[in-house]
Protein backbone atom coordinates (compact mmCIF):
# COMPACT_ATOMS: atom_id res chain seq x y z
CA UNK A 1 0.00 0.00 0.00
CA UNK A 2 1.32 3.45 -1.29
CA UNK A 3 2.25 6.00 1.73
CA UNK A 4 -0.70 9.21 1.74
CA UNK A 5 1.32 11.93 0.30
CA UNK A 6 1.60 15.45 2.60
CA UNK A 7 4.27 17.20 0.93
CA UNK A 8 4.71 19.61 -1.47
CA UNK A 9 7.88 21.06 -3.14
CA UNK A 10 7.83 24.45 -5.32
CA UNK A 11 11.12 25.39 -6.81
CA UNK A 12 11.02 29.08 -6.55
CA UNK A 13 15.01 29.85 -7.44
CA UNK A 14 14.60 31.38 -10.67
CA UNK A 15 15.83 34.56 -11.60
CA UNK A 16 12.34 35.57 -13.62
CA UNK A 17 14.42 37.51 -16.22
CA UNK A 18 11.87 36.97 -18.72
CA UNK A 19 10.28 40.16 -16.50
CA UNK A 20 12.86 42.57 -16.11
CA UNK A 21 13.05 44.92 -14.50
CA UNK A 22 9.63 44.10 -12.41
CA UNK A 23 11.21 40.98 -11.52
CA UNK A 24 14.68 42.71 -10.40
CA UNK A 25 14.31 43.13 -6.50
CA UNK A 26 10.98 41.17 -6.48
CA UNK A 27 10.64 37.14 -6.98
CA UNK A 28 8.63 36.28 -10.18
CA UNK A 29 6.31 34.23 -8.22
CA UNK A 30 5.02 37.02 -6.53
CA UNK A 31 4.13 38.62 -9.49
CA UNK A 32 0.10 39.00 -9.08
CA UNK A 33 -2.48 37.55 -11.08
CA UNK A 34 -4.88 40.06 -10.18
CA UNK A 35 -4.62 40.70 -6.73
CA UNK A 36 -2.80 37.04 -5.80
CA UNK A 37 0.72 36.17 -6.09
CA UNK A 38 1.48 33.15 -8.77
CA UNK A 39 2.68 31.24 -5.67
CA UNK A 40 -0.21 31.77 -3.38
CA UNK A 41 -1.84 29.46 -6.25
CA UNK A 42 0.17 26.99 -6.19
CA UNK A 43 0.13 26.58 -2.73
CA UNK A 44 -3.94 26.86 -2.50
CA UNK A 45 -4.01 24.09 -4.86
CA UNK A 46 -1.83 21.83 -3.33
CA UNK A 47 -4.01 22.49 0.16
CA UNK A 48 -6.93 21.45 -1.93
CA UNK A 49 -5.44 18.36 -2.37
CA UNK A 50 -4.48 17.15 0.70
CA UNK A 51 -0.47 18.46 0.65
CA UNK A 52 0.28 19.42 4.67
CA UNK A 53 4.17 20.38 4.00
CA UNK A 54 5.59 22.81 1.95
CA UNK A 55 8.88 22.97 1.05
CA UNK A 56 10.50 25.62 -0.75
CA UNK A 57 13.81 25.65 -2.70
CA UNK A 58 14.47 29.52 -3.11
CA UNK A 59 17.74 31.22 -3.86
CA UNK A 60 19.15 34.66 -3.25
CA UNK A 61 16.41 37.55 -3.77
CA UNK A 62 13.53 35.55 -2.61
CA UNK A 63 12.92 36.42 0.94
CA UNK A 64 9.32 37.99 -0.25
CA UNK A 65 8.07 34.64 -0.11
CA UNK A 66 8.87 33.73 3.00
CA UNK A 67 7.10 37.08 4.17
CA UNK A 68 4.50 36.65 2.04
CA UNK A 69 3.56 32.86 4.01
CA UNK A 70 4.37 34.55 7.65
CA UNK A 71 2.00 36.76 9.80
CA UNK A 72 2.68 40.44 9.37
CA UNK A 73 1.97 41.75 12.47
CA UNK A 74 2.22 45.70 11.47
CA UNK A 75 -0.71 45.05 9.01
CA UNK A 76 -3.14 42.41 11.34
CA UNK A 77 -2.88 45.34 13.64
CA UNK A 78 -3.78 48.04 11.47
CA UNK A 79 -6.58 45.92 9.90
CA UNK A 80 -8.20 45.45 12.94
CA UNK A 81 -7.35 49.14 13.82
CA UNK A 82 -9.57 49.89 11.07
CA UNK A 83 -12.41 47.63 11.80
CA UNK A 84 -11.41 45.42 8.56
CA UNK A 85 -12.41 42.29 9.91
CA UNK A 86 -13.35 40.47 6.86
CA UNK A 87 -9.63 41.12 5.38
CA UNK A 88 -7.82 40.25 8.31
CA UNK A 89 -9.65 36.56 8.61
CA UNK A 90 -9.38 36.28 5.17
CA UNK A 91 -5.74 36.96 5.47
CA UNK A 92 -5.07 34.61 8.12
CA UNK A 93 -7.27 31.84 6.47
CA UNK A 94 -4.55 30.38 4.17
CA UNK A 95 -1.12 30.53 6.11
CA UNK A 96 0.14 27.15 6.73
CA UNK A 97 -0.21 25.86 9.87
CA UNK A 98 2.64 26.36 12.21
CA UNK A 99 5.43 24.63 11.24
CA UNK A 100 4.20 23.42 7.94
CA UNK A 101 6.54 25.30 5.55
CA UNK A 102 10.16 25.12 5.28
CA UNK A 103 12.69 26.21 3.02
CA UNK A 104 16.19 25.45 1.47
CA UNK A 105 18.22 27.44 -1.22
CA UNK A 106 19.22 26.27 -4.30
CA UNK A 107 22.58 27.68 -4.10
CA UNK A 108 23.62 27.45 -7.86
CA UNK A 109 20.49 27.50 -10.84
CA UNK A 110 21.62 24.03 -12.42
CA UNK A 111 18.23 23.32 -13.56
CA UNK A 112 14.63 22.10 -12.31
CA UNK A 113 16.34 18.54 -11.36
CA UNK A 114 18.58 20.04 -9.43
CA UNK A 115 16.04 21.86 -7.50
CA UNK A 116 14.16 19.03 -6.61
CA UNK A 117 17.68 17.31 -5.47
CA UNK A 118 17.87 20.44 -3.01
CA UNK A 119 14.70 19.43 -1.33
CA UNK A 120 15.79 15.55 -0.82
CA UNK A 121 16.35 15.53 3.33
CA UNK A 122 13.13 17.55 3.82
CA UNK A 123 11.19 15.03 1.89
CA UNK A 124 12.86 12.02 3.23
CA UNK A 125 11.86 8.48 2.09
CA UNK A 126 8.03 9.34 1.02
CA UNK A 127 6.31 10.13 -2.22
CA UNK A 128 5.97 13.68 -2.76
CA UNK A 129 4.24 16.22 -5.07
CA UNK A 130 6.19 19.50 -7.01
CA UNK A 131 4.26 21.98 -8.25
CA UNK A 132 5.67 25.36 -10.66
CA UNK A 133 4.41 28.05 -9.83
CA UNK A 134 4.83 29.50 -13.40
CA UNK A 135 2.21 27.04 -14.52
CA UNK A 136 -0.87 28.37 -13.07
CA UNK A 137 -4.23 25.83 -13.59
CA UNK A 138 -7.70 26.83 -13.51
CA UNK A 139 -9.85 23.83 -13.49
CA UNK A 140 -12.35 22.60 -11.12
CA UNK A 141 -10.67 20.04 -9.22
CA UNK A 142 -6.55 20.70 -8.10
CA UNK A 143 -4.65 19.20 -10.88
CA UNK A 144 -2.24 17.95 -8.44
CA UNK A 145 -5.10 16.08 -6.72
CA UNK A 146 -5.83 13.93 -10.03
CA UNK A 147 -2.04 13.12 -10.15
CA UNK A 148 -2.48 12.08 -6.42
CA UNK A 149 -5.32 10.10 -7.08
CA UNK A 150 -3.54 8.05 -10.20
CA UNK A 151 -0.21 7.65 -7.86
CA UNK A 152 -2.22 5.93 -5.55
CA UNK A 153 -3.32 3.05 -8.20
CA UNK A 154 0.28 3.09 -10.28
CA UNK A 155 2.71 3.32 -7.16
CA UNK A 156 4.98 5.28 -10.00
CA UNK A 157 5.68 8.79 -11.00
CA UNK A 158 3.12 10.97 -12.44
CA UNK A 159 3.23 14.11 -14.64
CA UNK A 160 0.63 16.58 -15.87
CA UNK A 161 0.58 16.41 -19.77
CA UNK A 162 -1.50 19.04 -22.39
CA UNK A 163 -1.27 19.10 -25.97
CA UNK A 164 0.44 21.88 -27.45
CA UNK A 165 1.24 23.34 -31.03
CA UNK A 166 4.01 21.17 -32.49
CA UNK A 167 6.11 24.35 -33.18
CA UNK A 168 6.13 25.01 -28.96
CA UNK A 169 7.73 21.44 -28.54
CA UNK A 170 11.22 23.20 -27.97
CA UNK A 171 9.55 24.81 -24.94
CA UNK A 172 8.50 21.86 -22.95
CA UNK A 173 9.01 18.36 -21.79
CA UNK A 174 7.75 16.49 -24.67
CA UNK A 175 6.61 12.63 -23.79
CA UNK A 176 6.95 8.74 -25.74
CA UNK A 177 3.73 7.99 -25.52
CA UNK A 178 2.77 4.09 -24.66
CA UNK A 179 -0.35 2.79 -23.87
CA UNK A 180 -2.88 5.96 -23.92
CA UNK A 181 -6.59 5.41 -22.86
CA UNK A 182 -7.61 9.23 -23.57
CA UNK A 183 -6.60 10.77 -20.09
CA UNK A 184 -3.94 9.03 -18.83
CA UNK A 185 -1.10 7.89 -21.22
CA UNK A 186 1.67 5.43 -20.52
CA UNK A 187 5.18 7.21 -20.81
CA UNK A 188 8.15 5.36 -22.23
CA UNK A 189 10.62 8.18 -22.48
CA UNK A 190 10.65 11.93 -21.94
CA UNK A 191 12.80 14.57 -24.01
CA UNK A 192 13.39 17.87 -22.19
CA UNK A 193 12.44 20.67 -25.05
CA UNK A 194 13.70 18.77 -28.16
CA UNK A 195 13.76 20.00 -31.79
CA UNK A 196 10.44 20.24 -32.99
CA UNK A 197 11.50 18.29 -36.17
CA UNK A 198 12.34 15.27 -32.84
CA UNK A 199 9.87 16.10 -30.81
CA UNK A 200 8.05 12.03 -29.99
CA UNK A 201 4.39 13.57 -29.98
CA UNK A 202 2.68 16.68 -29.09
CA UNK A 203 2.21 15.70 -25.80
CA UNK A 204 3.75 18.14 -22.95
CA UNK A 205 4.82 18.02 -19.44
CA UNK A 206 2.65 20.91 -17.64
CA UNK A 207 4.69 21.87 -14.22
CA UNK A 208 2.94 19.32 -11.92
CA UNK A 209 4.52 15.98 -10.79
CA UNK A 210 4.20 13.05 -8.11
CA UNK A 211 7.14 11.83 -7.87
CA UNK A 212 8.94 8.52 -5.85
CA UNK A 213 12.12 9.34 -3.25
CA UNK A 214 14.30 7.27 -5.58
CA UNK A 215 14.17 10.18 -8.08
CA UNK A 216 16.35 11.67 -5.84
CA UNK A 217 19.25 9.08 -6.33
CA UNK A 218 18.57 9.44 -10.26
CA UNK A 219 18.95 12.95 -9.80
CA UNK A 220 22.29 12.71 -7.79
CA UNK A 221 23.50 10.73 -10.66
CA UNK A 222 22.79 12.84 -13.47
CA UNK A 223 25.21 14.63 -16.27
CA UNK A 224 23.92 17.99 -17.16
CA UNK A 225 21.30 17.63 -19.71
CA UNK A 226 19.84 20.24 -22.33
CA UNK A 227 20.76 23.29 -21.42
CA UNK A 228 23.56 21.95 -19.54
CA UNK A 229 21.44 22.17 -16.25
CA UNK A 230 20.39 19.01 -14.41
CA UNK A 231 17.20 18.28 -15.76
CA UNK A 232 14.08 16.07 -13.79
CA UNK A 233 12.55 14.76 -17.40
CA UNK A 234 15.92 13.06 -17.50
CA UNK A 235 15.50 11.59 -14.16
CA UNK A 236 12.27 10.56 -14.71
CA UNK A 237 13.14 8.84 -17.77
CA UNK A 238 15.95 6.62 -16.19
CA UNK A 239 13.07 5.58 -13.35
CA UNK A 240 11.10 4.01 -16.20
CA UNK A 241 11.63 0.26 -15.53
CA UNK A 242 11.88 0.64 -11.92
CA UNK A 243 8.98 2.41 -11.29
CA UNK A 244 6.25 2.90 -14.07
CA UNK A 245 5.75 6.84 -15.13
CA UNK A 246 2.13 8.41 -16.38
CA UNK A 247 0.97 11.26 -17.57
CA UNK A 248 -2.47 12.16 -17.01
CA UNK A 249 -4.47 14.82 -19.30
CA UNK A 250 -4.65 18.60 -18.01
CA UNK A 251 -8.47 18.85 -17.34
CA UNK A 252 -9.11 22.69 -17.32
CA UNK A 253 -6.96 25.33 -18.55
CA UNK A 254 -3.46 26.14 -17.86
CA UNK A 255 -1.53 29.61 -18.40
CA UNK A 256 1.97 29.96 -18.88
CA UNK A 257 2.70 32.68 -16.37
CA UNK A 258 6.43 32.54 -16.89
CA UNK A 259 5.99 33.88 -20.29
CA UNK A 260 4.65 37.77 -20.52
CA UNK A 261 1.47 36.77 -22.71
CA UNK A 262 0.64 34.12 -20.59
CA UNK A 263 0.67 36.21 -17.62
CA UNK A 264 -1.14 38.46 -18.97
CA UNK A 265 -3.81 36.53 -20.66
CA UNK A 266 -4.27 34.70 -17.06
CA UNK A 267 -4.63 38.03 -15.94
CA UNK A 268 -7.37 38.79 -17.83
CA UNK A 269 -9.59 35.72 -17.98
CA UNK A 270 -9.38 35.65 -13.76
CA UNK A 271 -10.65 39.58 -14.03
CA UNK A 272 -13.27 38.33 -16.07
CA UNK A 273 -14.45 35.26 -13.92
CA UNK A 274 -14.77 38.17 -10.85
CA UNK A 275 -18.09 38.98 -10.81
CA UNK A 276 -16.16 42.12 -8.80
CA UNK A 277 -14.29 42.85 -11.46
CA UNK A 278 -15.62 41.13 -14.84
CA UNK A 279 -18.25 44.44 -15.81
CA UNK A 280 -15.62 47.21 -15.72
CA UNK A 281 -12.87 44.27 -17.19
CA UNK A 282 -15.36 43.73 -19.93
CA UNK A 283 -15.65 47.65 -20.71
CA UNK A 284 -12.25 48.77 -20.58
CA UNK A 285 -11.05 45.79 -22.81
CA UNK A 286 -14.37 46.87 -25.34
CA UNK A 287 -13.55 50.10 -25.10
CA UNK A 288 -8.95 49.94 -25.77
CA UNK A 289 -10.24 46.79 -28.55
CA UNK A 290 -12.60 50.00 -30.24
CA UNK A 291 -9.52 52.54 -29.99
CA UNK A 292 -11.64 54.54 -27.69
CA UNK A 293 -10.38 53.48 -24.20
CA UNK A 294 -9.62 57.56 -23.37
CA UNK A 295 -6.60 56.64 -21.76
CA UNK A 296 -2.89 58.15 -22.50
CA UNK A 297 -0.09 55.83 -24.19
CA UNK A 298 1.42 56.59 -21.13
CA UNK A 299 -0.08 56.47 -17.71
CA UNK A 300 0.61 59.23 -15.95
CA UNK A 301 3.07 59.97 -12.35
CA UNK A 302 -0.20 59.79 -10.74
CA UNK A 303 -2.06 56.46 -12.20
CA UNK A 304 1.48 54.73 -12.39
CA UNK A 305 1.62 54.75 -8.48
CA UNK A 306 -1.78 54.11 -7.24
C1 LIG B 1 10.02 22.95 -16.97
C2 LIG B 1 10.34 21.51 -17.30
C3 LIG B 1 9.64 21.08 -18.59
C4 LIG B 1 8.15 21.34 -18.47
C5 LIG B 1 7.89 22.81 -18.11
C6 LIG B 1 6.43 23.06 -17.85
O1 LIG B 1 10.63 23.78 -17.95
O2 LIG B 1 11.76 21.36 -17.42
O3 LIG B 1 9.87 19.72 -18.83
O4 LIG B 1 7.50 21.01 -19.69
O5 LIG B 1 8.63 23.18 -16.93
O6 LIG B 1 6.19 24.41 -17.62
P1 LIG B 1 10.82 25.37 -17.73
O7 LIG B 1 9.56 26.00 -18.23
O8 LIG B 1 11.04 25.60 -16.28
O9 LIG B 1 12.01 25.73 -18.56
Amino acid sequence: MERRIRKAVFPVGGLGTRFLPATKAMPKEMLPVVDKPLIQYAVEEAAAAGIEEFIFVTGRGKQAIEDHFDHSEELERALLARGRVRELEALKRWLPAPGAIAYTRQQEPLGLGHAVLCARHLVGEEPFTVLLADDLILSRTPTIGELVALHAKTGGNVVSVMEIAPAQASRYGIVAPGEDDGRVVEVSALVEKPDPADAPSNLAVVGRYVLQPEIFAHLEGLRAGHGGEIQLTDALTKMIGERPLHGVRLEGQRFDCGDRIGFLKANLCFALMREDLREETRRILEESLAGASGTDAKPSAKRATA
